[in-house]
């Protein structure tokens, strides 16, 4: 079967997809997209995180067919060009990656979470509450094991991301791009 979906914010197509194949397996041997990783392929890892129309997903449990006409956004999505996201930088500059496997499907969680803080924020007009708590950091990423780090400096690169994404105008105003992405994706607009 063919797919078609928007990845990254780009219409990308796949020839003779097996209908049992998964969504990872379609980014990453189809599409050229290895960024999501393949670690257990059984839902339990979180390090082939991604979006699928605005919301997380474990890329292997997902039909390569559910995708079609969707919207999906990787780890690859995430930097401007040669400008890393602020979650990414941060996750590299706090020494949060050590083997890098679980470090692609934080980063989009991570990502997730400050999104989804940003949003909060913006409703409530309550500008100290961007920062989320070391609770809350725990609880978004509880689906994406690291058996390297320990597990202190991913919580730290998340604190880090955050100020820099609260105190910081320019990554402000990127984060203010990505909810629009978001938007678009979750009303599968583009
Ligand atoms: S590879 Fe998908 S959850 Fe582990
Ligand atoms: S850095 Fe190796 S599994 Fe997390």
């Amino acid at each position: 079967m063919r797919i078609t979906a928007t990845v990254n914010g780009e219409i990308m197509q796949a020839d003779d997809v097996w209908e049992g194949e998964s969504l990872l397996y379609l980014l990453r041997e189809r599409l050229g997209l290895p960024g999501s990783k393949n670690a257990c392929e059984q839902g339990e890892c979180g390090s082939c995180t991604v979006y699928l129309d605005g919301v997380l997903v474990c890329a292997c449990l997902v039909a390569a067919g559910q995708a079609q006409n969707r919207s999906i956004g990787t780890v690859e999505g995430l930097a401007s060009g040669d400008d890393l996201h602020p979650v990414q930088e941060a996750f590299a500059e706090a020494g949060a990656v050590q083997c890098g496997f679980c470090t692609p499907g934080l980063v989009v969680a991570a990502h997730d979470l400050l999104t989804r803080h940003g949003q909060e924020q913006g409703q409530a007009g309550e500008p100290g509450r961007r920062r989320p708590s070391d609770p809350e950091i725990r609880e978004a990423l509880a689906g994406n094991l690291c058996r390297c780090t320990g597990y202190e400096k991913i919580l730290a690169a998340v604190h880090l991301a955050a100020d820099r994404m609260a105190g910081d105008r320019m990554a402000g105003d990127r984060m203010a791009g990505d909810r629009m992405a978001g938007d678009r994706m979750a009303g599968g607009a583009e």
